[in-house]
């Protein structure tokens, strides 16, 4: 505005403008010159660039610090068979004292001494995490065994699950020779607020950048000891990263899973990213019904091996026939729901879980994400299709299967109680890093059908302009 009071320097200045603009406009057509005749220069210039080096990472480039116990590794090392692959994955599970007898099982990761921290205290209580000063100095004892080629360090407990390829494409979309700390908080709100919003929960997993994992293992044992009165490792450890300036960078696939019973509600309404990690696996019940906990996360496994990035990937569809929903968690399970329910409605997470902390503080019913509870008629209910199976077609297509689950409801359901088995149909998702970066979920189709047992879904990305309702 003060450029009008002086009309005489406005001048000049217009003068100015016109010069630079056509000066602006010679340099616009010599680039674009230059890029037309040379358009290999970008391109390598780009392959230099951030992304491209860590669009090469891979499982290799990862190491795990695992913190277990003793006593408790032999009731744990099955959860870390489930996901661990000899030969490719690096990585220890530290334990205070090492057992007698060698351990010789390739198929899970090696046993390691922890390094003594009897010299820090512990004043949370007696009955708190007392090894956690021994679970936070993990990230000095794997830093100091000098892996090579390392982008990531991984830590998580002995009942963490993790979904490597899917924590591979993850950390892709990230440079590691940033400082950088992933992961994320719990689902209950209560825990959340107890300990931080900035705080990647423990049993969740996360990863920090090897250029972080250097400084940290370096200034530890300072946190240590200014934090004897914190609960966890965890704690601890976003309190020395936290001192050090750096934030948590929220990644909504890691799962701390503070939560008991029947997490159906969480497993069907994944948010649209990888499933990187669940947890607490003891403590709630088996995630598929009349199965042992191990046997039920060996069947998720057999969906996950076929593909991993689709796993619990929701996508919803519209029977508009019959005006049913039906909401798709890829390898886990299907609802059908007899009525139109709006895509936002559906991604709200049923509260089929108990609540972890007991008792009657109000705000323990309380999550970081929208809930719904199960409506009080079993017929309003959604109809459960378990996965059953999978198997490759033509093309590359995967057909998984997925059979219907005991329901409570006995009326007015004729057509719905017809249908058996539900199968899917879908390519191996193999998200680039641009998807990676910018999600977006997928649709789905009915496919018309004759045999009235037996329904049959397609999924295929969504067209540009196409949008998820009952048409
Ligand atoms: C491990 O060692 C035990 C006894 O030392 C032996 O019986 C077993 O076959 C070994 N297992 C493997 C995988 O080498
Ligand atoms: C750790 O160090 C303390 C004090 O130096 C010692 O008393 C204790 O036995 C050590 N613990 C282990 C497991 O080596
Ligand atoms: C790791 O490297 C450092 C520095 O070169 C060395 O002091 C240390 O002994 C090495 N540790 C192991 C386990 O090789
Ligand atoms: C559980 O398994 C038993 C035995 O295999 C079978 O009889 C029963 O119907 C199953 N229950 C459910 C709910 O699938
Ligand atoms: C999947 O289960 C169905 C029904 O039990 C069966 O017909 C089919 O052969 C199974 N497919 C595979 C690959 O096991
Ligand atoms: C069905 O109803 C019975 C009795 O109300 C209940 O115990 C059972 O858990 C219900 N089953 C399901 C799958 O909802
Ligand atoms: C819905 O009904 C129409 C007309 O009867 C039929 O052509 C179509 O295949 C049906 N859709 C499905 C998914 O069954």
């Amino acid at each position: 505005m003060n450029s009008f009071n002086n009309i005489t320097q406005t001048k000049p200045l217009i003068k100015l403008i016109s010069i630079s603009s056509s000066v602006c406009i010679i340099c616009l057509l010599v680039s674009t010159i230059i890029l037309l005749s040379t358009t290999k220069v970008p391109e390598e210039y780009l392959k230099s660039s951030a992304h491209d080096v860590s669009a090469a990472t891979n499982v290799e480039h990862l190491v795990f610090g695992l913190g277990s116990g003793r006593t408790l590794w032999p009731k744990r090392k099955d959860y870390v068979r489930l996901y661990w692959k000899p030969n490719k994955m690096r990585g220890c599970v530290f334990v205070g004292t090492l057992p007698n007898e060698n351990n010789n099982d390739t198929s899970i990761p090696p046993l390691c001494l922890s390094s003594n921290t009897s010299k820090f205290h512990y004043i949370w209580g007696p009955k708190g995490h007392l090894a956690a000063n021994r679970m936070a100095r993990i990230v000095k004892d794997i830093v100091e065994m000098n892996y090579s080629n390392v982008r990531w360090y991984v830590f998580g407990d002995d009942d963490t699950i993790f979904f490597p390829e899917n924590l591979v494409k993850t950390l892709s979309k990230y440079d590691h020779r940033l400082w950088y700390y992933l992961g994320a908080h719990s689902e209950s709100y209560l825990s959340t607020q107890y300990f931080s919003f900035g705080m990647a929960f423990g049993g969740g997993g996360f990863a920090i950048s090897s250029s972080l994992a250097k400084v940290l293992a370096k200034v530890i044992d300072s946190c240590l000891e200014r934090y004897p009165y914190l609960y966890g490792s965890d704690a601890r450890t976003y309190s020395c990263i936290t001192e050090l300036g750096v934030g948590l960078t929220q990644e909504p696939g890691f799962h701390q899973v503070d939560m008991r019973g029947n997490i159906f509600g969480l497993l069907a309404t994944h948010p649209v990213t990888p499933l990187l990690s669940l947890h607490h696996l003891d403590l709630i019940d088996p995630i598929f019904p009349n199965m042992t906990t191990m046997k039920s996360l060996q069947h998720l496994f057999e969906a996950a091996n076929v593909d991993s990035q689709r796993i619990l990937q929701q996508t919803v569809c519209y029977h508009k026939n019959f005006s049913w929903t039906i909401s798709v968690s890829w390898g886990y399970a299907i609802q059908l729901f007899p009525y139109t329910m709006t895509l936002p409605d559906a991604l709200r997470v049923q509260l089929t879980n108990k609540h972890w902390n007991r008792g009657p503080n109000v705000f323990a019913t309380l999550y970081n994400y929208n809930t719904k509870s199960l409506h009080h008629d079993p017929c309003k209910r959604s109809t459960i299709f378990y996965f059953h199976n999978v198997s490759h077609g033509k093309d590359g297509m995967i057909i998984s299967s997925y059979r219907k689950s005991f329901g409570n409801c006995s009326y007015n359901m004729a057509t719905l109680n017809k249908v058996e088995i539900i199968n899917v149909f879908s390519k191996k998702l193999d998200l680039d890093i641009k998807q990676l970066q910018s999600p977006r979920r997928q649709c789905c189709d009915i496919l018309p059908h004759s045999i009235d047992d037996l329904m049959e879904v397609a999924i295929r990305e969504c067209k540009d302009e196409e949008l998820i309702f009952m048409q």
